[in-house]
């Protein structure tokens, strides 16, 4: 008698022909469509898997690891993991990994979007365009403030904080970063990037851009006071995780002109949007796609098969996945 295949769940619909590649090995049990799970649905989703592919959607913590007992691996999509208990994985023995690298340049990319969009009230002149407002060309409509020749502040310079210092001197902007470590001078060098203490960060920037991991240490580490050290003339763009920014304090700072603009991708309550922001006219709010190209999203799920296969013991990297999880 053959052994059963190990059996994996497949959270959410992701890309049918890089899904597949997981049928060669297990027996997949795939969402067919966009599903919002409760922790109990996860729970139940996981009591007989081998192996997972979850999105940042999916929260994996202690009840559902106690719930799932053949687990061995949990591939996230994506390169924040702050969706996985990672202390509670990995004392059940369970390997998780994550997609880093691939999504870097796109993300990059898409923060500079977010950031123009902002400095230049890019959607909220359209939107009043649209609305049937322009009656006629003027000197003073919609001024803006500009990107070249400004400082952009850095939190967080990891890969994709990295990739955006890089695109910011083909911008001639001046470059300041905080990280929990200092760069190596090679490194600050290349990214033409010079470090400063946080408040100093704060005060210096024109244009503040957030890349950090969101953990208990950086909850809300932009809130009232935080903003309030910030340029009034200052932008805000965050691409990171919704939790680092306290959102009812950025409302108020944007509704009483201590900051200009804010461009946010993503929500502490997301997708719920905190209605504060919705009310406001300088703020340009995307939903989560930093690494949307399609490009990207491909490779993203691929890696995260990679990532499984290996780390269930199948494939040409058995037992070595190419991006495990550290504890
Ligand atoms: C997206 O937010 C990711 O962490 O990959």
């Amino acid at each position: 008698m053959t052994e059963p295949r190990p059996r994996v769940w497949v959270s959410q619909p992701l890309f049918d022909d890089v899904i597949a590649r997981l049928e060669e090995y297990f027996q997949v049990v795939s969402a067919s469509d966009v599903a919002e799970y409760t922790p109990e649905q996860i729970s139940s989703a996981l009591s007989e898997a081998d192996g997972a592919l979850v999105t940042l959607n999916e929260r994996i913590g202690a009840e559902q690891v106690a719930a799932a007992p053949k687990l061995r691996a949990v591939a996230n999509v994506g390169v924040g993991y702050n969706n996985l208990d990672i202390p509670a994985l990995s004392a059940a023995g369970i390997t998780a990994t994550n997609t880093p690298d691939v999504l870097t340049e796109t993300t990059a990319d898409f923060g500079f979007a977010l950031l123009m969009a902002t400095a230049r009230r890019i959607t909220e002149s359209e939107r009043w365009l649209r609305e049937g407002h322009w009656r006629q060309w003027s000197f003073q409509t919609m001024l803006g403030a500009d990107l070249h020749g400004s400082t952009l502040g850095i939190l967080g310079m990891g890969r994709v904080g990295q990739g955006i210092a890089r695109r910011a001197s083909g911008f001639d902007m001046k470059v300041l970063y905080h990280n929990r470590s200092r760069l190596p001078e090679a490194t600050e060098r290349e990214t033409r990037a010079s470090y400063a203490e946080f408040d100093e960060l704060l005060a210096q920037a024109d244009h503040l851009m957030l890349v950090l991991p969101y953990s208990k240490q950086s909850h809300h580490i932009l809130g009232a006071a935080a903003l309030a050290k910030m340029k009034p003339t200052a932008t805000l763009v965050n691409i990171a995780r919704g939790g680092i920014v306290d959102e009812d304090a950025l409302a108020a700072a944007l509704a009483g002109g201590r900051l200009a603009a804010a461009g946010l991708d993503v929500f502490e309550g997301e997708p719920a949007i905190n209605p504060r922001l919705l009310d406001l006219r300088n703020v340009v709010l995307t939903p989560h796609i930093a690494s949307g190209s399609l490009a990207t999203r491909r490779a993203m799920v691929s890696l995260a098969v990679d990532n499984l296969i290996a780390a269930l013991g199948y494939g040409p990297s058995a037992g070595s996945p190419p991006n495990p999880i550290r504890a």
